[in-house]
């Protein structure tokens, strides 16, 4: 994709990476892709607006030297440290040897951490603010958003918002950046909330006090670094993060995220039976089977529902390994606040119960059912089930 003029004087300059399966070595990204959004300010002086992973070193250059003479570059600003903006770096001050780095004081000691960079940076502190000509830049520390160095870039005139990481999302850009040009933008939210949930969402807190930051401030356009320009709706990213935060704190929408394990279909068969009593009730509920999808993607529902119903038999007298992961990276990404249920096959021991049972008390979950059976569920284990299914449903009504 070339370059693209997003308002007078400021171009996007971002590559997209088509060829990483897992962000952060960690996030399945093969189908979706992402975007390293990256923002040229050319006026009196010119400056740089985050940068691009080094694995497309080669690309980026080459779609900076299209808008500007590089060696003629006047300013970097470091939004955040994280190598998937910062990675071309090395390569960008030895084209262009002038520039001065921009970042807030934890930057300065991550440029050396990272790069071995000393020279050409100014420390900046919280709100203060660069002439550019006609335009002003100014600099909103939002630490642990979600790393402890990370700011957001205001450009005062035009209203235009840099937050980085902030209301980012997965996805390539398929030739449309701007969401009112995208040509399915519910598929971008979604891939905005996984992104949320996989790398921001333990730190709600700060994206809550960043977003509070800006309150009352003209926000005529979001350009994140990943992800959708939003220049049409600004607000609408910035609500969706807002609300997303807030289930940090307290119970997210009635729904029911339920996993499931299964080894001979004896934990599947009383999951059946429990989805019945939760449709029966009314109540929306998305399953997953965590032997088959990535815990990437039930974040995004674990995170928004307020209820979960985990299925899982007994393996080697404890809970079934991959539910135990996925329970895992729920604990350490901090959701909190859900009505849970448990059920499982004890197969010929049992143990998986307490498992769970354990992971709920330290995630702080309200548990208000479970049971277990030996091998398969008889039609008593069934109609438990499914009268399980209806108490958690109703719990989450409440
Ligand atoms: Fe997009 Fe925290 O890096």
């Amino acid at each position: 994709m070339n370059p693209v003029e997003i308002r007078p004087g400021v171009f996007w300059v971002g590559v997209n990476d088509r060829v990483t399966d897992l962000f952060e070595g960690l996030w399945p990204i093969s189908r979706e892709g992402i975007s390293y959004n990256s923002y040229l300010i050319r006026d009196e002086k010119t400056a740089l607006i985050d940068l691009s992973k080094e694995v497309l070193t080669d690309d980026y250059l080459a779609q900076l030297s299209g808008v500007l003479d590089i060696a003629s570059l006047d300013y970097v600003v470091i939004n955040h440290m994280e190598p998937d903006h910062s990675g071309v770096l090395v390569r960008l001050r030895e084209l262009a040897p002038n520039a001065i780095l921009l970042g807030m004081p934890k930057t300065v000691r991550m440029l050396n951490d990272f790069y071995g960079i000393t020279d050409n940076i100014e420390q900046l502190s919280n709100g203060q603010e660069l002439s550019l000509g006609k335009n002003t830049l100014r600099f909103v520390y939002t630490p642990f958003v979600h790393w402890p160095e990370t700011m957001m870039t205001y450009m005062v005139e035009q209203g235009v918002l840099f937050p980085c990481d902030g209301f980012g999302g997965y996805g390539a850009l398929d030739g449309a950046i701007f969401d009112d040009t995208c040509a399915d933008l519910a598929y971008f939210e979604a891939e905005a909330l996984r992104y949320f949930t996989n790398i921001v969402a333990a730190y709600s807190k700060s994206v809550l006090s960043a977003i509070g930051k800006f309150a009352g401030l003209p926000i005529e356009m979001v350009a994140p670094a990943h992800g959708l320009i939003w220049r049409k709706d600004p607000g609408r990213i910035i609500e969706l993060y807002e609300t997303w935060s807030t289930y940090y704190r307290e119970p997210a929408e009635v729904g029911i995220t339920a996993l499931f394990g299964t080894m001979y279909r004896n934990t599947e068969r009383a999951l059946s039976a429990a989805l019945d009593g939760i449709e029966a009730e009314g109540v929306p509920v998305k399953v997953y089977d965590v032997r088959k999808s990535h815990v990437s993607y039930m974040l995004s529902d674990l995170w928004t529902r307020r209820g979960v119903l985990v299925a899982a038999p007994t393996y080697e007298g404890g809970l079934f390994p991959d539910m135990m992961n996925a329970l895992a990276m729920a604990d350490r990404k901090h959701v909190a606040h859900k009505t849970a249920a448990f059920l499982g096959s004890k197969a010929w021991g049992g143990g998986a119960q307490n498992d769970f049972e354990a992971m709920a008390q330290r995630m702080g979950w309200d548990v208000v059912g479970g049971f277990d059976f030996l091998g398969g569920p008889d039609a008593g284990d069934l109609d438990r089930a499914r009268a399980m299914g209806q108490q958690l449903a109703r719990a989450i009504k409440t």
